[in-house]
């Protein structure tokens, strides 16, 4: 077990019924209301234990404020990242904060996991369907909000599932007993679905027109919002990446890093409409995005 770059946290094996899972991530505000920002930095980092099949048990903040930033944002950003952790079950039990000129805040969120039940990005076989819990493109909608060109109902479609967690995904995915997920976060869906197809040796293959795109996220595309983020996972997935008349601007989205995206599950065919089931009933949006297939570890995008 052991500790693993391409999963989405470490996994310490501590004893034949608990391995411990470990993950840490920060960043800046995407959105002007603090106690948002809050919500989503902590969804975000809770995110890397639900996608190893875990479940969150404690976490601290990490804070990065400047000087210049009012008590009380700084306490609105703290009360958001603590609601998650009360939705997400997991104490909140200190942090540390320093003076910088740029304001980050993030945690560190310990979980546990069944030894023998957790998802790393390896366990991937052909055949098996990929499956999507949240739509692609906040990366794009993140630079809508701050050219202030996103409509009210595309800002509150985005900021929702950023701050919403991945705790019911998760808790499907482990009854229904997948082996294989990670959430779609900075490498964007390409990127974090080559790290799968690399780690389990088969290849991926998308389907373009079934990624559920966020409202304004192609619009933005073609207006010129891609973040520079796009292009670096672009270089990073090219020698392995395949596009069929597939057009640029959905491409844009498809490279875009995400924050706080959903679980891409990996999910044997003959699960698939248990799984789907369960996703809704508990309120889910699954989208069947693709399959696997026999091969060497690389991404092929249809239309
Ligand atoms: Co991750
Ligand atoms: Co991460």
């Amino acid at each position: 077990m052991g500790f693993s770059t391409s999963d989405d946290a470490a996994v310490l094996y501590v004893d034949p019924t608990r391995a411990l899972v470990q993950t840490v991530d920060f960043f800046s505000p995407m959105v002007d209301d603090p106690f948002l920002f809050g919500q989503i930095a902590a969804a975000n980092a809770l995110s890397d234990v639900y996608a190893m099949g875990g479940e969150p048990f404690c976490a601290m903040n990490i804070g990065c404020f400047p000087s210049c930033v009012e008590q009380e944002v700084i306490r609105d950003i703290l009360r958001g990242g603590y609601s998650k952790c009360q939705e997400a079950g997991a104490l909140l039990v200190g942090g540390h904060s320093v003076v910088d000129e740029e304001l980050k805040f993030g945690m560190s969120v310990s979980g546990w996991v069944h030894p023998k039940r957790y998802t790393p990005n390896s366990k991937a076989k052909p055949r098996d369907v990929l499956v999507l819990t949240k739509p692609v493109g906040t990366g794009l909608l993140i630079n809508g909000i701050r050219g202030e060109v996103i409509t009210e109902e595309a800002y509150l479609e985005v900021t929702s599932s950023m701050a919403k967690l991945n705790k019911d995904a998760a808790r499907v995915m482990v009854a229904e007993g997948i082996k294989c997920a990670t959430d779609i976060t900075g490498f964007g869906l390409l990127g974090h679905s080559l790290e799968i197809a690399r780690a389990s040796r088969v290849d991926l293959i998308l389907h373009a027109s079934q990624v559920p795109l966020f409202t304004q996220a192609l619009e933005l595309a073609q207006m010129g919002f891609v973040p520079k983020g796009r292009y670096a996972n672009h270089k990073h997935v090219a020698p392995y990446l395949k596009v069929e008349g597939v057009e640029e601007d959905i491409l844009d989205v498809l490279l875009d890093p995400q924050t706080s995206g959903g679980l891409l599950l990996l999910c044997p065919e003959q699960k698939l409409e248990t799984l789907l089931g369960q996703l809704k009933e508990k309120g889910e949006y699954p989208f069947v995005i693709g399959h696997t297939e026999e091969g060497s570890g690389g991404v092929l995008v249809r239309r």
